[in-house]
């Protein structure tokens, strides 16, 4: 089917390279023309694990095209909405770029056409676009509005695509819901070989799946469909944030959280995914989408305080995290401090968002001297702060320093050579925001350590009882 994508940020450029992969003929367009020259020369606008090559084989095959929205609009059945939906100042989501390109669809399509909502959008945007269609149709549009929401992770997003836990789609016809299954259809019957894994692989979660295990299908109404992506990336949001309180609590009274985290974590209705406690959730989808849904609820007069604390516990994290560095160094003022780690998340270049990037803020701001490494995300950043010191390694980020700070956790600090740290750095110290490196190997190595929800105090008993052994 040939498909428009509208707006080739994360979940455009990845759905349409993507849709494109599983043989369908996409026309994927943005308003940025910088960003569309670039992708036609065939560069990428961000980093993400496997995309480049899935658009390049598309693309030299010409089952994926860059083109103009009006192009794409004119030449597609189906014209997915990507465009971005950022933060207003008072945290409610700006929809002017769906509302243009509901304009220009009305304005320009004739026939049938589906209109298919990709983007986070507040619950009731599928019957603001009806009206808005129908108020401004002047060539015969007959268009179909559906929902279906992303569940892509910055970071895997291409074998989030291929690989969904499950399929939502919100749809008000019948004719609608099977157009949409046309779409996904490889996707439904896993019949498409994998670029990530070549073969579609077993369910990790599902002991007797052989592989390619069939994503379910979830049929609803638009508004449903709209309501379940906003409620997920809160609810995921509301645990990390409860994680993190419990970490506070484990700091207060000499618990240790990875335990904490592991004997709620083996209730199978809770999982122990997403309650890995640090300096909290960043990203340009759980900050926005948390303000922009407690403000939706608002507005139809339902309190969401719940999800206001959930905010209000994750912009904590980085001041308890900086006051945690002054502790260990006392004064913070021309102190050498490394930073490793400063993407939202690791397999990512993003750093929308980032509390990383609000650490390092705090710590320039007190005149620490900071010299960072990422391996990806090291531009995003310095346009963030343009002053911040980058290094092109994580030894040359720690010579001198006075504290290492894991901000990200990437796999590579896992392999780091710490007998070579421990002879370039100043003082013998990691502060780890992430709970990612080995307590034990680091004091094996004469580090001291430390981390998020182990109290100093449980430190101290966890080293008598060791050596008491
Ligand atoms: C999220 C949702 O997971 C995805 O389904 C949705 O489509 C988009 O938003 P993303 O923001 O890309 O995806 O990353 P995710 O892996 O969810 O992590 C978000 C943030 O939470 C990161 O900053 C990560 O470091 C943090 N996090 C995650 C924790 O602090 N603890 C955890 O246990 C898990």
């Amino acid at each position: 089917m040939e498909l428009a994508i509208v707006g080739a940020g994360h979940v455009g450029l990845t759905t349409g390279a993507c849709l494109a992969d599983i043989g369908h003929q996409v026309f994927c367009s943005d308003c940025d023309i910088h960003k569309l020259n670039m992708l036609r020369a065939g560069q990428m606008p961000f980093f993400e694990p496997h995309l480049a090559s899935i658009i390049a084989r598309n693309s030299v095959v010409g089952r994926l095209q860059f083109t103009s929205t009006e192009e794409a609009v004119d030449r597609a059945r189906a014209v997915f909405i990507c465009v971005g939906t950022p933060p207003l100042e008072n945290g409610e989501a700006d929809l002017s770029a769906i509302e243009h390109l509901a304009r220009l669809i009305a304005q320009r399509a004739r026939g049938y056409r589906l209109v298919i909502e990709k983007s986070t959008v507040p619950v009731q945007t599928g019957r603001q676009l009806q009206r808005h269609l129908a108020l401004y149709n002047s060539n015969g549009l007959e268009c179909e509005i559906v929902s279906s929401p992303e569940f892509l992770r910055e970071g895997s997003a291409v074998e989030d695509f291929f690989h969904p836990d499950r399929i939502v789609i919100g749809v008000e016809s019948p004719r609608a819901a099977q157009e949409m299954q046309q779409i996904y259809a490889p996707l439904l019957d896993q019949t498409f070989v994998c670029p990530v894994h070549k073969v579609c692989p077993p369910d990790p979660r599902d002991p007797s799946d052989s592989g390619g295990r069939k994503p379910p299908l979830l049929v609803t109404d638009i508004n449903s469909a709209e309501l379940v992506k906003h409620a997920s990336n809160s609810f995921l949001a509301m645990k990390i944030s409860f994680i993190n309180l419990i970490a506070d609590l484990c700091e207060a009274t000499g618990a240790d959280i990875a335990k904490v985290a592991e004997g709620i974590g083996l209730d199978r209705r809770i999982g122990p995914a997403f309650l890995q406690p640090g300096i909290g959730f960043g990203g340009f989808c759980f900050p926005k989408d948390l303000q922009s849904f407690v403000r939706i609820a608002e507005k139809f007069g339902c309190d969401f305080s719940l999800l206001r604390e959930t905010e209000k516990v994750n912009l904590q994290r980085v001041g308890r995290f900086v006051e945690k560095v002054r502790q260990e160094l006392w004064v913070l003022r021309g102190k050498k401090i490394a930073v490793w780690g400063l993407a939202f998340k690791p397999d990512t270049d993003d750093v929308r968002y980032a509390p990383s990037v609000r650490i390092v803020q705090r710590l320039l701001a007190e005149g620490a001297e900071v010299r960072a490494y990422d391996p990806q995300a090291s531009a995003n950043a310095r346009c963030q702060i343009p002053e911040l010191v980058c290094c092109s390694d994580p030894y040359a980020a720690a010579r001198g320093a006075e504290a290492i700070l894991l901000l990200t956790e990437w796999e590579e600090f896992r392999e780091v050579d710490w007998a070579r740290v421990r002879d370039i750095v100043e003082r013998p110290l990691v502060v780890d925001g992430r709970n990612f490196l080995s307590r034990e190997n680091l004091a094996s190595q004469g580090f001291r350590y430390v981390d998020v929800g182990r109290s100093l105090l449980e430190r101290r008993e966890a080293s008598l009882h060791s050596n008491s052994q």
